[in-house]
């Protein structure tokens, strides 16, 4: 196995952390080394891991309390903290936090290859800081002020089958809805970012036609090139994502092939503005 080693994938976001081996406990030297990357390139790349749901469990769970069973999708038989993400039931290619509409979305969440499509299925993954960054003065003292609802029930993309049909159903069944700053400040860097993404459905005090072009504007620095990583998987990578400073996306470009990743997440806090007002859940699974 290769020597130690962080290096970046890209100038803004992402990391491919070389000569570890998730299947054995990291060391605590180790593991600051990394966890100080994660906190500097938001997303982490592991190649050539042979390791099971536990080692990906143990690796999740040296970030924090690792988030308990999603309030909607299915989970691998016999380990609830696990999310099969199965291009089958759904494919997330819309630009998204994950669990953002709940009061305290995830730290974090880790993706490890189980069966890839022989083409296609990447993931990309943008630096929400960098967007916030990019503002014009005028737009950030705008977006400074700003508060976003949150919502399962946003505007995303289908999967025009049985199955994917069964699965947002399963998804709609119950409305989450919370409301977040629009500029969020990372509880452990003190950096700001915009805090947005796919199931932020309306700004507070406006309604969803006043809403969605001011997200959008929003929305295009995030997601510009220069702000993402673009991640081709091969078998035996897994991945780590900051939860609170990034949005992704699966590409959905590999046709009628099968893809799976499992997902494990970590337990984030509830986000606080630049005012230190903290978000709020408005439904709970109503
Ligand atoms: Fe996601």
């Amino acid at each position: 196995m290769s020597a130690f080693d962080i290096r970046k994938v890209g100038g803004r976001i992402g990391a491919e952390v070389l000569g570890v081996d998730l299947s054995t406990d990291l060391t605590e030297s180790v593991f600051s080394q990394i966890h100080e990357a994660f906190l500097q390139h938001k997303v982490l790349f592991f190649r050539d891991q042979d390791i099971t749901d536990e080692a990906q469990l143990a690796f999740a769970g040296r970030f924090g309390p690792l988030t308990q069973k999603h309030p909607m999708m299915r989970t691998v038989d016999g380990a609830p903290q696990v999310i099969p993400v199965d291009g089958e039931d759904q494919r997330a290619n819309h630009w998204h936090t994950d669990i953002s509409f709940t009061a305290a979305p995830s730290l974090g969440t880790t993706l490890r290859a189980m069966v890839l499509p022989p083409y296609g299925g990447d993931t990309l993954v943008a630096n929400a800081a960098a967007g916030y960054k990019d503002l014009p003065a005028e737009l950030r003292e705008i977006a400074d002020r700003l508060w976003a609802v949150h919502t399962n029930h946003a505007e995303q993309p289908r999967l025009d089958t049985e199955r994917g049909a069964e699965v947002r159903k399963a998804f709609l069944a119950k409305r989450f809805e919370a409301a977040h700053p629009v500029v969020r400040v990372h509880p452990e860097s003190g950096e700001p970012s915009l805090f947005l993404g796919g199931f932020a459905q309306r700004l507070v005090g406006m309604d969803l036609r006043e809403s969605r072009p001011i997200i959008d504007v929003l929305q295009n620095y995030v997601r510009r090139p220069e702000n993402t990583a673009r991640w081709t998987w091969r078998p035996g990578d897994v991945l780590i994502f900051d939860n609170r400073n990034t949005q992704h996306y699966a590409v959905n470009d590999y046709d009628g092939h099968q893809r799976v990743l499992h997902r494990v997440s970590i337990t984030g806090d509830v986000p606080v503005g630049l005012d230190g007002k903290s978000g709020y859940t408005i439904l709970e699974g109503e």
